[in-house]
Formats: structure tokens, C-alpha cells, sequence
């Protein structure tokens, strides 16, 4: 197999070398105005305790309503939503929420609402942060999670099918995680 040079900018990559899942961080400010903004450079850091980053803007609206409050949802986005949230952020704040469709409900542990039309919720506690290079990365610790029944009804890959999530690729592409194999 020859291999040849390849860009180590993200934004030329084509392919994409780290698909990263899509969800939707929803927060709000300290007067309570929700805000809810996509993200893909999301990740597990720990186990004990149970802490995620994503890879932000500082001036961003949902890194300033986090810095104010101190907590946020992670909302994963599924495939039948993808379009609406890849165009959502033609808006912002109020517009984008009313905009997109999407319902925001009550979270059960944070003062942030969550994306009622996501299968699946991460509630997060404000960890720290740390600028990294020209990215804002947030970390934060779950403490709270939830998940639409159906999919723990169904059984063993039959879940994945039915929380049927996505990962961003490229600028208005994505893949679905629905095809799942055993080794
Ligand atoms: C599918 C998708 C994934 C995105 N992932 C990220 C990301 O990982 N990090 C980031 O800073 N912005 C990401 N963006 C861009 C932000 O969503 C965008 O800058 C948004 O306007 C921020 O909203 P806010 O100012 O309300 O927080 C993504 C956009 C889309 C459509």
C-alpha cells in the first residue's frame, strides 16, 4: 500500500480523519434565556470521574452562558434531525432555537435546559477549562444521563440502530453510526 503526503489542516481533509459525533450543547445564561449551538469535537477523558470535553470558542454563546453558570447538556443528535442542526446556526440564540423546531425541556440536575428531541442527554458540571492552541476546551463532569427507553428495549446492536447517532465529517456531510458489527 503506498501512502503519499497528506494535509495536517483539519479543514483540507477529505477524507476526514477523526469524524467526531454530533451533538447539541444547550445552555442557558444567567437571566435563564436558553441557547443551544452543535458541536463535534466532543470526547471522553475520564472514567472515575466521569468527565467529556468539547473544543469550543471563548466568545461563543454557549462558552460564556457555561463560564456564567457552570453547567451544560450534551445532547446527541440523531440522523433524522442532522439537517435541521446543520442549518440551525444560521441563527442565533432565540431565533436559532425557534428556527430549528426543536423542544427544549427541563434537565433533572442542571439549572441548563436539554434537546426533548435528542434520544439520549448528558447533564454536565462545569470541570474547568483551558484555551489549546486556538481552540476553548471545555470539560465537564457527568452527573447526571438519560436515554430513550425504546433503546433499551431493543436488544445488544439493536440499540445502536435506534440511537441511531451521527458523526460530522465535512462541512454538510455526515455518517451514521447505525451499522454496528462484532468482532
Ligand atoms: C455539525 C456542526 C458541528 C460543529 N462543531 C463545532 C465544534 O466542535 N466546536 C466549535 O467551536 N464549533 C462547532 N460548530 C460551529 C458552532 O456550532 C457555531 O459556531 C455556533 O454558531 C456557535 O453557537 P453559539 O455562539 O450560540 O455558542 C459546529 C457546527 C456544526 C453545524
Amino acid at each position: 500500500m503506498k501512502k503519499v503526503a497528506y494535509p495536517i489542516d483539519k479543514r483540507q481533509w477529505c477524507p476526514s480523519l477523526i469524524p467526531g459525533p454530533v451533538v447539541l450543547i444547550s445552555t442557558c445564561d444567567s437571566e435563564k434565556n436558553p441557547n443551544i449551538a452543535p458541536k463535534s469535537w466532543v470526547q471522553m477523558v475520564s472514567f472515575e470521574p466521569p468527565i467529556l470535553m468539547f473544543s469550543g470558542a471563548k466568545g461563543n454563546t454557549t462558552e460564556v452562558n457555561i463560564m456564567a453558570t457552570g453547567c451544560f447538556g450534551v445532547n446527541l443528535v440523531d440522523s433524522s434531525m442532522a439537517s435541521r442542526v446543520y442549518r440551525c446556526t444560521e441563527h442565533f440564540g432565540q431565533e436559532r432555537i425557534e428556527k430549528s423546531g426543536l423542544r427544549l425541556v427541563e434537565a433533572s440536575r442542571i439549572d441548563a435546559p436539554l434537546v426533548d428531541d435528542c434520544r439520549a442527554h448528558l447533564e454536565c458540571r462545569l470541570h474547568s477549562t483551558g484555551q489549546v492552541g486556538s481552540g476553548f476546551v471545555v470539560f465537564g463532569e457527568i452527573i447526571a444521563a438519560s436515554i430513550w427507553q425504546e433503546i433499551l428495549a431493543a436488544r445488544g446492536v439493536g440499540r445502536y440502530e435506534l440511537l441511531d447517532q451521527i458523526v460530522f465529517v465535512e462541512n454538510g456531510m455526515f455518517a451514521s453510526i447505525n451499522k454496528i458489527t462484532r468482532i
